[in-house]
Protein backbone atom coordinates (compact mmCIF):
# COMPACT_ATOMS: atom_id res chain seq x y z
CA UNK A 1 0.00 0.00 0.00
CA UNK A 2 1.65 3.43 -0.28
CA UNK A 3 1.69 5.39 2.58
CA UNK A 4 1.27 9.34 2.39
CA UNK A 5 2.62 11.80 4.47
CA UNK A 6 0.99 15.84 4.22
CA UNK A 7 2.45 18.67 6.63
CA UNK A 8 1.90 22.00 6.57
CA UNK A 9 4.35 23.54 4.43
CA UNK A 10 7.54 23.49 6.40
CA UNK A 11 9.97 26.34 7.10
CA UNK A 12 13.62 26.17 7.40
CA UNK A 13 14.61 28.40 10.86
CA UNK A 14 18.47 28.34 9.91
CA UNK A 15 19.61 28.33 6.08
CA UNK A 16 22.63 29.90 4.38
CA UNK A 17 22.16 31.17 0.75
CA UNK A 18 25.05 33.17 0.12
CA UNK A 19 25.60 35.73 -2.55
CA UNK A 20 25.76 35.59 -6.45
CA UNK A 21 26.09 32.39 -8.34
CA UNK A 22 26.47 30.66 -5.72
CA UNK A 23 23.19 31.79 -4.16
CA UNK A 24 21.46 31.55 -8.02
CA UNK A 25 22.43 28.08 -8.09
CA UNK A 26 21.19 26.66 -4.42
CA UNK A 27 18.65 28.70 -3.32
CA UNK A 28 15.55 26.84 -5.55
CA UNK A 29 16.84 23.82 -3.50
CA UNK A 30 15.43 25.38 -0.68
CA UNK A 31 12.66 26.98 -2.11
CA UNK A 32 11.42 23.84 -3.95
CA UNK A 33 10.29 22.59 -0.17
CA UNK A 34 10.01 25.26 2.12
CA UNK A 35 8.07 28.15 1.99
CA UNK A 36 10.23 30.35 4.60
CA UNK A 37 13.58 30.28 5.86
CA UNK A 38 15.73 32.16 8.27
CA UNK A 39 18.22 33.49 6.16
CA UNK A 40 22.23 33.71 7.89
CA UNK A 41 24.21 37.10 7.75
CA UNK A 42 27.66 35.58 7.37
CA UNK A 43 28.28 36.61 3.86
CA UNK A 44 31.54 38.27 3.09
CA UNK A 45 31.31 41.49 4.57
CA UNK A 46 28.97 40.44 6.84
CA UNK A 47 25.08 41.89 6.94
CA UNK A 48 25.14 44.07 9.48
CA UNK A 49 22.88 46.58 8.95
CA UNK A 50 18.98 46.89 8.40
CA UNK A 51 20.04 48.31 4.91
CA UNK A 52 22.29 45.81 4.13
CA UNK A 53 19.93 42.88 5.12
CA UNK A 54 17.06 44.64 2.84
CA UNK A 55 19.66 44.58 -0.20
CA UNK A 56 20.22 40.93 0.54
CA UNK A 57 16.69 40.35 0.85
CA UNK A 58 15.81 41.72 -2.81
CA UNK A 59 19.04 39.79 -3.96
CA UNK A 60 17.35 36.25 -2.57
CA UNK A 61 13.65 37.14 -4.17
CA UNK A 62 15.13 37.82 -7.40
CA UNK A 63 16.52 34.30 -7.06
CA UNK A 64 13.98 32.75 -5.81
CA UNK A 65 9.88 31.88 -6.71
CA UNK A 66 7.79 34.71 -4.65
CA UNK A 67 6.37 31.44 -2.99
CA UNK A 68 9.49 31.42 -1.03
CA UNK A 69 10.00 33.99 1.62
CA UNK A 70 13.43 34.94 2.97
CA UNK A 71 13.48 35.80 6.95
CA UNK A 72 16.34 38.16 7.50
CA UNK A 73 18.90 38.45 10.03
CA UNK A 74 21.70 40.88 10.84
CA UNK A 75 25.04 40.07 12.35
CA UNK A 76 25.61 41.55 15.57
CA UNK A 77 29.09 43.20 16.01
CA UNK A 78 30.36 45.25 19.11
CA UNK A 79 29.43 48.13 16.92
CA UNK A 80 25.57 47.65 16.39
CA UNK A 81 23.67 50.28 16.75
CA UNK A 82 21.00 49.59 18.88
CA UNK A 83 18.50 51.63 16.90
CA UNK A 84 19.29 50.37 13.71
CA UNK A 85 17.73 46.88 14.64
CA UNK A 86 14.96 47.89 16.57
CA UNK A 87 13.97 50.31 12.97
CA UNK A 88 14.97 47.20 10.46
CA UNK A 89 12.47 44.91 12.95
CA UNK A 90 10.05 47.96 13.29
CA UNK A 91 10.27 48.01 9.10
CA UNK A 92 9.50 44.11 8.42
CA UNK A 93 13.11 43.91 7.65
CA UNK A 94 15.00 41.58 9.71
CA UNK A 95 13.44 38.63 11.99
CA UNK A 96 16.07 38.08 14.22
CA UNK A 97 19.85 38.97 14.84
CA UNK A 98 22.23 36.38 15.13
CA UNK A 99 25.16 36.19 17.49
CA UNK A 100 28.91 34.46 16.15
CA UNK A 101 31.64 34.35 18.90
CA UNK A 102 34.16 35.66 17.13
CA UNK A 103 35.96 33.31 15.55
CA UNK A 104 34.03 30.26 15.97
CA UNK A 105 33.10 29.05 12.53
CA UNK A 106 32.68 29.99 8.48
CA UNK A 107 32.99 34.37 7.93
CA UNK A 108 32.52 35.44 11.92
CA UNK A 109 35.62 37.21 13.14
CA UNK A 110 33.55 40.40 13.41
CA UNK A 111 31.47 38.64 16.24
CA UNK A 112 31.28 39.39 19.17
CA UNK A 113 34.17 39.39 21.89
CA UNK A 114 33.40 40.83 24.70
CA UNK A 115 29.86 40.36 25.65
CA UNK A 116 29.36 43.54 27.66
CA UNK A 117 30.11 45.43 24.38
CA UNK A 118 26.85 44.30 23.12
CA UNK A 119 24.51 44.87 26.46
CA UNK A 120 22.43 47.50 25.29
CA UNK A 121 21.47 46.19 21.80
CA UNK A 122 20.55 43.16 23.55
CA UNK A 123 18.43 44.97 26.12
CA UNK A 124 16.39 47.11 22.68
CA UNK A 125 16.31 42.98 21.14
CA UNK A 126 14.40 42.28 24.36
CA UNK A 127 12.32 45.21 24.74
CA UNK A 128 11.37 45.08 21.16
CA UNK A 129 10.80 41.06 21.24
CA UNK A 130 13.40 40.60 18.69
CA UNK A 131 15.24 37.14 18.95
CA UNK A 132 18.69 36.29 19.31
CA UNK A 133 20.30 32.93 17.47
CA UNK A 134 23.39 31.88 18.93
CA UNK A 135 26.03 29.90 17.36
CA UNK A 136 26.58 28.23 20.96
CA UNK A 137 30.24 27.61 20.86
CA UNK A 138 33.10 29.16 22.66
CA UNK A 139 36.15 29.78 21.28
CA UNK A 140 38.48 29.74 24.16
CA UNK A 141 41.63 27.54 22.61
CA UNK A 142 41.85 25.82 25.44
CA UNK A 143 38.62 24.44 25.23
CA UNK A 144 38.70 21.75 23.24
CA UNK A 145 36.23 21.36 20.27
CA UNK A 146 34.20 18.82 21.32
CA UNK A 147 33.45 20.75 24.81
CA UNK A 148 32.76 23.90 22.64
CA UNK A 149 29.11 23.94 22.79
CA UNK A 150 28.86 22.57 26.71
CA UNK A 151 30.74 25.28 27.97
CA UNK A 152 29.24 28.01 26.20
CA UNK A 153 25.98 27.17 27.97
CA UNK A 154 27.69 27.84 31.05
CA UNK A 155 29.48 30.88 29.76
CA UNK A 156 27.81 32.56 27.58
CA UNK A 157 24.46 31.62 27.22
CA UNK A 158 22.88 30.93 30.61
CA UNK A 159 24.85 34.61 31.74
CA UNK A 160 23.14 36.55 28.76
CA UNK A 161 19.64 35.05 29.34
CA UNK A 162 20.21 36.24 33.49
CA UNK A 163 21.04 39.08 32.54
CA UNK A 164 18.33 40.13 30.03
CA UNK A 165 15.59 38.81 31.28
CA UNK A 166 12.47 38.89 28.38
CA UNK A 167 15.37 38.24 25.78
CA UNK A 168 14.36 35.64 23.58
CA UNK A 169 16.76 33.49 22.47
CA UNK A 170 17.30 30.08 20.04
CA UNK A 171 19.98 28.30 20.53
CA UNK A 172 21.12 27.26 16.99
CA UNK A 173 22.42 23.67 15.62
CA UNK A 174 22.26 22.08 18.80
CA UNK A 175 24.60 19.04 18.54
CA UNK A 176 24.58 17.72 22.65
CA UNK A 177 22.69 16.07 25.48
CA UNK A 178 23.12 19.01 27.29
CA UNK A 179 21.65 21.51 25.00
CA UNK A 180 18.61 19.26 24.97
CA UNK A 181 18.59 19.22 28.48
CA UNK A 182 19.34 23.09 29.01
CA UNK A 183 16.91 23.96 26.58
CA UNK A 184 14.32 21.80 28.42
CA UNK A 185 15.49 22.78 31.72
CA UNK A 186 13.69 26.57 31.04
CA UNK A 187 10.17 27.38 31.07
CA UNK A 188 10.37 30.06 28.08
CA UNK A 189 11.89 32.04 26.02
CA UNK A 190 14.58 29.60 24.98
CA UNK A 191 14.43 27.52 21.80
CA UNK A 192 16.94 25.42 19.70
CA UNK A 193 17.42 24.39 16.26
CA UNK A 194 18.54 21.03 14.93
CA UNK A 195 19.96 20.45 12.07
CA UNK A 196 19.19 17.44 9.44
CA UNK A 197 22.90 16.04 9.22
CA UNK A 198 23.43 16.51 12.99
CA UNK A 199 19.91 13.14 12.93
CA UNK A 200 22.36 11.29 11.03
CA UNK A 201 25.93 11.69 11.77
CA UNK A 202 28.17 11.39 14.65
CA UNK A 203 32.07 11.71 14.97
CA UNK A 204 32.80 8.15 13.47
CA UNK A 205 30.89 9.24 10.38
CA UNK A 206 33.39 12.32 9.90
CA UNK A 207 37.13 10.24 10.75
CA UNK A 208 36.16 6.68 10.28
CA UNK A 209 37.76 4.94 7.20
CA UNK A 210 38.81 8.17 6.17
CA UNK A 211 38.18 11.95 6.76
CA UNK A 212 34.79 12.83 5.04
CA UNK A 213 35.30 16.44 4.44
CA UNK A 214 31.59 16.21 3.55
CA UNK A 215 30.41 15.60 6.97
CA UNK A 216 32.60 18.44 8.72
CA UNK A 217 30.47 21.14 10.25
CA UNK A 218 30.60 23.35 13.51
CA UNK A 219 29.57 22.37 16.04
CA UNK A 220 31.01 19.41 14.63
CA UNK A 221 29.09 15.95 15.33
CA UNK A 222 29.73 14.74 18.71
CA UNK A 223 28.74 10.50 19.79
CA UNK A 224 25.77 8.51 19.23
CA UNK A 225 24.54 9.35 22.74
CA UNK A 226 24.37 13.00 21.84
CA UNK A 227 22.51 12.12 18.70
CA UNK A 228 20.89 9.61 19.91
CA UNK A 229 19.46 12.97 22.54
CA UNK A 230 18.71 14.66 19.49
CA UNK A 231 16.73 12.39 17.65
CA UNK A 232 14.75 12.16 20.71
CA UNK A 233 14.21 15.44 21.18
CA UNK A 234 13.38 16.68 17.73
CA UNK A 235 11.02 13.89 17.28
CA UNK A 236 9.38 14.23 20.80
CA UNK A 237 7.27 17.14 19.68
CA UNK A 238 8.36 18.83 22.52
CA UNK A 239 7.24 22.85 20.78
CA UNK A 240 10.99 24.10 21.81
CA UNK A 241 12.72 22.07 18.87
CA UNK A 242 12.54 22.88 15.66
CA UNK A 243 14.28 22.34 12.32
CA UNK A 244 17.14 24.52 11.10
CA UNK A 245 18.89 22.65 8.20
CA UNK A 246 22.12 24.91 8.81
CA UNK A 247 22.37 24.07 5.05
CA UNK A 248 25.68 25.51 4.26
CA UNK A 249 26.58 25.44 0.51
CA UNK A 250 30.78 25.75 -0.04
CA UNK A 251 32.21 24.48 -3.80
CA UNK A 252 33.50 21.01 -3.52
CA UNK A 253 37.16 22.53 -3.88
CA UNK A 254 36.70 24.59 -0.94
CA UNK A 255 35.62 21.47 1.16
CA UNK A 256 37.90 19.23 -0.25
CA UNK A 257 41.16 21.16 0.93
CA UNK A 258 44.05 20.61 2.84
CA UNK A 259 41.83 23.18 4.96
CA UNK A 260 38.59 22.39 4.57
CA UNK A 261 35.32 24.43 5.44
CA UNK A 262 32.94 23.64 7.56
CA UNK A 263 29.56 23.11 6.25
CA UNK A 264 27.21 20.38 5.49
CA UNK A 265 24.64 21.26 2.23
CA UNK A 266 21.36 19.54 2.87
CA UNK A 267 18.72 21.37 0.67
CA UNK A 268 17.71 19.21 -1.92
CA UNK A 269 16.87 15.73 0.31
CA UNK A 270 16.29 17.13 3.77
CA UNK A 271 12.58 16.33 3.56
CA UNK A 272 12.81 12.59 2.60
CA UNK A 273 16.18 12.39 5.31
CA UNK A 274 13.58 13.14 7.73
CA UNK A 275 11.07 11.26 6.92
CA UNK A 276 13.12 8.46 7.00
CA UNK A 277 14.94 9.67 10.62
CA UNK A 278 11.20 10.47 11.89
CA UNK A 279 10.18 7.02 10.53
CA UNK A 280 12.72 4.94 11.94
CA UNK A 281 12.13 6.73 15.17
CA UNK A 282 8.64 5.29 15.21
CA UNK A 283 7.39 9.04 15.14
CA UNK A 284 6.29 9.81 11.57
CA UNK A 285 3.33 11.95 13.94
CA UNK A 286 5.56 14.26 15.08
CA UNK A 287 7.56 15.11 11.41
CA UNK A 288 5.07 17.99 10.94
CA UNK A 289 5.80 19.55 14.91
CA UNK A 290 9.24 19.83 13.95
CA UNK A 291 9.55 21.16 10.38
CA UNK A 292 6.36 22.94 10.31
CA UNK A 293 4.59 23.88 13.70
CA UNK A 294 6.78 24.41 16.54
CA UNK A 295 9.07 27.13 14.78
CA UNK A 296 6.26 29.40 13.50
CA UNK A 297 4.67 29.09 17.26
CA UNK A 298 8.22 30.35 18.78
CA UNK A 299 8.55 33.46 16.25
CA UNK A 300 5.14 34.22 16.43
CA UNK A 301 4.09 33.57 12.67
CA UNK A 302 1.56 31.61 11.35
CA UNK A 303 1.20 28.40 9.95
CA UNK A 304 1.69 28.13 6.60
CA UNK A 305 -1.24 26.93 4.56
CA UNK A 306 0.05 25.32 1.67
CA UNK A 307 0.69 21.67 2.44
CA UNK A 308 3.99 19.25 1.57
CA UNK A 309 3.08 15.76 0.59
CA UNK A 310 5.53 12.87 0.76
CA UNK A 311 5.36 9.81 -0.37
CA UNK A 312 7.29 6.21 0.39
CA UNK A 313 8.37 3.98 -2.28
CA UNK A 314 9.11 0.78 -2.90
CA UNK A 315 12.56 1.42 -4.57
CA UNK A 316 15.18 4.11 -3.43
CA UNK A 317 14.62 7.84 -4.30
CA UNK A 318 17.27 9.45 -6.63
CA UNK A 319 18.68 12.56 -5.73
CA UNK A 320 21.56 14.58 -7.58
CA UNK A 321 24.96 13.51 -5.98
CA UNK A 322 26.22 17.17 -6.06
CA UNK A 323 24.47 20.90 -7.40
CA UNK A 324 26.39 22.62 -10.60
CA UNK A 325 26.20 26.19 -9.66
CA UNK A 326 28.03 29.00 -11.09
CA UNK A 327 30.44 29.04 -8.14
CA UNK A 328 31.10 25.35 -8.77
CA UNK A 329 29.60 22.01 -7.37
CA UNK A 330 28.16 21.55 -4.43
CA UNK A 331 27.84 18.16 -2.97
CA UNK A 332 24.61 16.95 -1.65
CA UNK A 333 24.76 15.39 1.98
CA UNK A 334 24.84 11.50 1.77
CA UNK A 335 22.63 10.00 4.72
CA UNK A 336 24.58 7.00 4.06
CA UNK A 337 21.74 5.25 4.08
CA UNK A 338 19.13 4.97 0.96
CA UNK A 339 15.71 7.39 1.16
CA UNK A 340 12.10 5.80 0.61
CA UNK A 341 9.97 9.30 1.14
CA UNK A 342 9.61 11.34 -2.06
CA UNK A 343 8.62 14.80 -1.63
CA UNK A 344 5.83 15.19 -4.37
CA UNK A 345 6.58 18.32 -6.25
O1 LIG B 1 29.21 24.25 9.42
C1 LIG B 1 28.94 25.44 9.42
N1 LIG B 1 28.93 26.17 8.28
N2 LIG B 1 28.67 26.03 10.58
C2 LIG B 1 28.50 27.36 10.68
O2 LIG B 1 28.26 27.83 11.76
C3 LIG B 1 28.67 28.22 9.50
C4 LIG B 1 28.42 27.49 8.27
C5 LIG B 1 28.86 28.22 7.02
O3 LIG B 1 28.56 29.40 6.89
O4 LIG B 1 29.49 27.61 6.16
ZN1 LIG C 1 24.80 28.14 10.21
Amino acid sequence: MTQHLTLPRPDDWHLHLRDGAMLDGIAPETARHFARAIIMPNLVPPVVTGAEAEAYRNRIRAATPESFTPLMTLYLTEATDPADVVAAHAAGIITAVKLYPAGATTNSASGVRDFDRVRAVLEAMAEAGIPLLCHGEVTDPEIDIFDREAVFIDRVLDPIRRATPGLRVVMEHITTADAVAYVRSQPEGLGATITTHHLVINRNHILVGGIKPHYYCLPVAKRETHRLALVEAASSGDARFFLGTDSAPHSDAAKESACGCAGCFTATNTMSILAQVFESAGALDKLAAFASQNGPRFYGLPENSATLTLQKSDRPVAYPAKIETGAGPVTVFDPGFPLYWRVLD
